[in-house]
């Protein structure tokens, strides 16, 4: 378990779990937690209320469950298609975040309205994404993916599709769906072949009891 909380692409520094307030008692998601790292960080070094670690890979499903079983009372592991858990849970949550997850590999404009939907009025969402694509090509400036290859756990070579955008379309994006005081940074990603610079973005679902 990471001792830290981390957005970057190498984990290694930039702003921690400050990003995403105080969680204390709060109900927290990972969206494509992968083995869930950073939710057991949350769930052992804070006090949020729980954090659902939720992620559709069963291998990945499989490894948290094995690694993090163990704090079923404060981590739920939870298998399942991202978009499908939030559209299944109307204002339940107060946090919503990712790292380098569910959000950049699904299509925003099903993801995102879900998520606002999940949120309670007010809710956070916060994610670090790609802020160019791995290699050095700029990030679209419109909502398109890319197609990526990735290998299976069994060694075939299979087709993903990746979202890698432009900060403004990211907000135009959380904007349509439903959130407001949007902001993001970049985090530099330091040098070497491998390293990436990350767009990190956090926005609030719109109060509308408010408005
Ligand atoms: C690059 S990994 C990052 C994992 C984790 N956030 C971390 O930082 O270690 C992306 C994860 O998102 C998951 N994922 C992508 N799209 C998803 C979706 N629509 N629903 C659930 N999980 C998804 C993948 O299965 C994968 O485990």
């Amino acid at each position: 378990m990471p001792n830290r909380f981390s957005w970057s692409w190498g984990q290694d520094g930039g702003p921690g779990a400050a990003v995403l307030g105080d969680i204390t008692g709060r109900r927290v998601a990972d969206l494509g937690a992968g083995a869930a790292r950073h939710a057991a960080h949350l769930a052992v070094h804070h006090r949020p209320a729980h954090v659902v670690a939720v992620d559709a890979s069963p291998a990945q499903h499989a490894m948290s469950s094995d690694l993090y079983g163990h704090l079923a009372s404060r981590l739920r592991l939870v298998h399942c298609d991202v978009t499908r858990h939030l559209h299944a849970a109307t204002g339940t949550y107060d946090v919503l975040y990712s790292v380098f997850g569910a959000v950049e590999f699904t299509e925003p404009r099903e993801l995102l309205p879900a998520a606002a939907s999940a949120l309670r009025p007010g809710g956070r969402l916060a994610f670090s994404t790609l802020a160019h694509h791995l290699g050095g090509a700029p990030a679209h400036p419109a909502v398109q993916h890319t197609e990526i290859g990735v290998r299976t756990p069994d060694g075939e070579v299979a087709g993903m599709r990746r979202w890698v955008l432009q900060e403004q379309v990211w907000a135009k994006l959380l904007d349509e769906a439903g959130f407001t005081r949007i902001s993001t940074q970049t985090l530099p990603g330091g040098t070497g072949p491998r390293a990436a610079d990350a767009l990190l973005v956090t926005a609030f679902r719109t109060d509308r009891s408010a408005a």
